[in-house]
């Protein structure tokens, strides 16, 4: 049995701006989505997971389906068992379905020894996000195969953030095609005041870039803050994230906003080097669920060859 793993990531900078090719920043973090395939003898896809044990199924698995209907350009797969097991909680804004599509293609890449590239796995894994969800960008995907911290579209790693990452989950489900959509429509109903909302949030991803060099993780929070304004401006707020946000800022996080396609899902703080601690306990008792976490440099990964 081949096992591989990829990471799940936060955005600084850029969630739903980089969807119309403004500039975002993501940052890989070290909660990981492990995906283990081996060769059945009867011919038969099986796919395990905590949603169920299925074979190829659009519903219950697409991200995995997808992924081994594209394989099959690369390789004759005939019978194999997935089974995927992740920290990373589904639909909440972390990347799940990037880090389980990511890990699927290396382990079958693995497997069947097909010869793909890390380039080529990004690109595969993005294909399929966009046939699942729609209007995808390539963040996700990209950032869970490569690791570290990655500047869109520009796909330049910056410098790793060496402060501790609290993340809170509300636990409220939240559908990216549905946020993405709603943020489509939003536009084209007011283009001139949504427009520069997009372009003013590229723009903080692009004064950031010298600062994640820097280190100046006090003035990135300044800029992390401003863009969790403006993601409420464009709809993508509710109130348990905002609870969260404001409960990570009032215990003393440099920053707290949105992760990901919003609604639900998760907000991500940076923490001081003492506070990690103390931001968690206030994200549990604004009632959400915290993390804390670190930047990985690692992307995909093999984790074990045999057993
Ligand atoms: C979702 O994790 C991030 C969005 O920007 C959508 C995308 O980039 O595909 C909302």
């Amino acid at each position: 049995m081949i096992t591989c793993s990829a990471p799940g990531k936060v955005y600084l900078f850029g969630e739903h701006a980089v969807v119309y090719g403004e500039s975002a920043i993501c940052c890989a973090v070290e909660l990981r989505t492990k995906v283990s395939v081996e060769k059945s003898d009867e011919n038969e896809i099986i796919i395990e997971s905590i949603l169920g044990r299925t074979g190829l199924d659009h519903d219950t698995h697409p991200y995995v389906s997808y992924v081994i209907e594209k394989m099959r350009r690369f390789a004759d797969i005939k019978g194999v068992r997935i089974i995927i097991e992740s920290e990373l909680p589904v639909g909440s804004g972390l990347g799940s379905s990037a880090a389980v599509t990511v890990a699927s293609i290396q382990a079958l890449n693995h497997l069947y020894e097909c010869g793909l590239s890390l380039e080529g796995i990004a690109k595969t894994a993005h294909e399929i996000e966009k046939m699942v969800q729609g209007n995808a960008s390539p963040t996700d995907t990209y950032v869970s195969t490569m690791g570290g911290v990655v500047m869109i579209p520009q796909r330049k790693k910056l410098d790793l953030i060496n402060c501790p990452i609290v993340v809170g989950n509300t636990h409220k489900f939240s559908s990216t095609k549905e946020l993405v959509g709603n943020v489509a429509k939003l536009r084209s109903d007011f283009p001139s005041v949504i427009e520069p909302i997009l372009y003013n949030i590229g723009q903080m991803s692009i004064l950031a870039e010298k600062l994640v060099s820097e280190g100046d993780y006090k003035t990135i929070g300044k800029l992390m803050n401003i863009n969790q304004g403006l993601l409420d401006a464009i709809g993508v707020g509710s109130a348990e994230l905002s609870s969260l946000v404001y409960a990570a800022r009032g215990s003393g996080a440099i920053s707290a906003k949105i992760t990901g396609a919003g609604g639900g899902g998760c907000m991500v703080a940076l923490a001081g080097e003492n506070n990690a601690e103390d931001i968690a306990r206030a994200i549990e008792n604004a009632g959400g669920e915290a993390i804390i976490t670190n930047n990985t440099k690692e992307g995909v990964r093999l984790e074990s060859l045999h057993g």
